[in-house]
C-alpha cells in the first residue's frame, strides 16, 4: 500500500505539481521536444535542485520556459527586430532565442552569463503548468548529466527516480531531439545548437543564419553554447558512426566492421582471454534486416524515408543499447539536411565524434 501512495506522488496531477514548483521543488514536465526538469526561474535554492539532480555541471547555462510572448519582456534587456520575427513565426516550438538578460533571472538560471535562453514549449502540459504556476520555469532536458535526452516518462525515472519531487507524465514526446538553440545577439544570428526548428524554416524567416563551426564538430573550437563542449547523449558502449557515400554502402561497412572485431576477438582469445563482445548497430526500418545474425542487437530508429521518425525515436533507441547490455556501437549516418543535422549532431557527439568512413 505504501509503494501506490509513493507511485502517486512521483506522478502528480497539475495542480499539486505546480504547488510543488511553487515551493521551491523541481519537477520533470513533457515538451514536444524532449522531458524538462523544471524549476522556478527566479530562485536560485530552486533551480540549484536542478544541477543537483541532473550532476550538472554549474557553468552549463538552462533554458527559461515561458507560456506567453509577453512574459519575455519581464526577462529580458532588449529584442532583436529579428527575434520578434522569429517569435512569431516559431513560438510554441521547439526555437530556443539567446536574448541579453535582465536582472532578476536566478544567476545559476545563466550561469554567470550576460545572456539567458528563452522558448515557449508547444505542449498542452507544459504549458498549462507554467500557466499554473504563474512562473518562468528554468528547464534543462530531465536526464542524468551526460545520457540521452528522455522522450518518455520512464525514461525519466530511469535516470533521476528519487532525487526529484515528481514527473508530470504526457507520454511519448513528438519531435525527440532537442530545442534549436539560435543566439539573436549577433546579426546574422547563429545556430549554437541544431534541433527541432530546421536552419531552411529559420532562413525563410529572417534571410540568412550563421552555425556556430563547433556544431559539426570540424572544428578545434570552443563551443558558443556552454553546454555543446560536454560529452553527451551517450550510452555506455564504445560507439562510431559510419560514414559512406550511399546506404548500401554504409550496411556494407557496417557489416564488415562487425567481421573484423570479431576476428581480433577471435585472435586474442587463442592467447588466453576468452571473450565476447556484445555489438549493436543503430538502424532504420530499411536496414535493419542486412544486420540479421551478424550484430548481437540492432536498434531501429526510425524510417530513412521521414528523418522526423529518426529524431523522434533517437533517444530511446539509444538508451535500449545500455538495457540490452551493448559494448560496441556501429551507427548509420544521415543526411544532415533539415532534421537531419539535429540527428548527427546528436550521433557525433554520443559516438565522442569517432567515425569510420569507407
Ligand atoms: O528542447 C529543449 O531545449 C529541452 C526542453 C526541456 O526544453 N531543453 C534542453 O535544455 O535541451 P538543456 O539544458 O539540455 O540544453 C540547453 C542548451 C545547452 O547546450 C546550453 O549550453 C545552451 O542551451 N544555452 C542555454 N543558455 C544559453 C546561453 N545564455 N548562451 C548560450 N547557450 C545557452
Ligand atoms: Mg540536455
Amino acid at each position: 500500500v505504501d509503494n501506490v501512495v509513493e507511485e502517486q506522488k512521483y506522478y502528480p496531477q497539475l495542480d499539486e505539481a505546480s504547488a510543488l514548483l511553487r515551493a521551491g521543488e523541481a519537477i520533470a514536465f513533457p515538451t514536444e521536444t524532449v522531458y524538462g526538469l523544471g524549476a522556478n526561474a527566479l530562485s536560485s535554492a530552486a533551480v540549484k535542485r536542478i544541477f543537483e539532480a541532473k550532476g550538472r555541471p554549474s557553468d552549463n547555462p538552462l533554458i527559461v520556459h515561458i507560456a506567453d510572448q509577453q512574459a519575455v519582456h519581464q526577462l529580458v534587456r532588449s529584442i532583436p527586430e529579428k527575434a520578434q520575427r522569429l517569435m512569431d513565426a516559431f513560438w510554441p516550438g521547439p526555437l530556443t532565442l539567446i536574448f541579453p538578460k535582465k536582472e532578476g533571472i536566478a544567476a545559476e538560471v545563466t550561469a554567470g552569463l550576460d545572456s539567458v535562453g528563452i522558448r515557449m514549449p508547444d505542449h498542452p502540459l507544459a504549458l498549462a503548468l507554467i500557466r499554473a504556476t504563474g512562473l518562468p520555469l528554468a528547464a534543462p532536458s530531465a536526464n542524468r548529466s551526460g545520457r540521452p535526452s528522455p522522450t518518455t516518462a520512464a525514461h525519466v525515472e530511469e535516470d533521476l527516480q528519487g532525487k526529484i519531487a515528481g514527473i508530470v507524465d504526457g507520454g511519448a514526446t513528438g519531435v525527440g531531439v532537442e530545442s534549436t538553440v539560435l543566439d539573436v545577439t549577433l546579426d546574422p544570428p547563429m545556430i549554437l545548437r541544431p534541433g527541432g526548428v530546421t536552419k531552411e524554416a529559420l532562413e525563410r524567416v529572417v534571410g540568412k543564419v550563421a552555425v556556430d563551426p563547433a556544431v559539426t564538430m570540424q572544428a578545434d573550437e570552443q563551443p558558443r553554447a556552454p553546454g555543446m563542449k560536454y560529452q553527451h547523449y551517450a550510452p555506455q558502449a564504445e560507439m562510431w558512426t559510419v560514414d559512406a557515400p550511399s546506404v548500401e554502402a554504409q550496411t556494407a561497412l557496417i557489416r564488415e566492421r562487425i567481421g573484423q572485431a570479431r576476428r581480433s576477438l577471435g585472435d586474442e582469445s587463442q592467447e588466453g582471454s576468452h571473450r565476447e563482445l556484445k555489438i549493436g548497430v543503430l538502424a532504420t526500418t530499411e536496414t535493419q534486416a542486412e544486420y540479421a545474425g551478424i550484430a548481437d542487437y540492432v536498434a531501429v530508429c526510425g524510417s530513412r524515408h521521414d528523418l522526423a521518425s529518426v529524431a523522434r525515436g533517437l533517444y530511446d533507441a539509444l538508451r535500449s543499447f545500455d538495457q540490452q547490455q551493448v559494448e560496441f556501437i556501429l551507427a548509420e549516418s544521415f543526411p544532415t539536411t533539415g532534421v537531419g543535422a539535429a540527428i548527427m549532431n546528436r550521433l557525433n557527439k554520443a559516438a565522442g565524434n569517432q567515425v569510420i568512413r569507407a
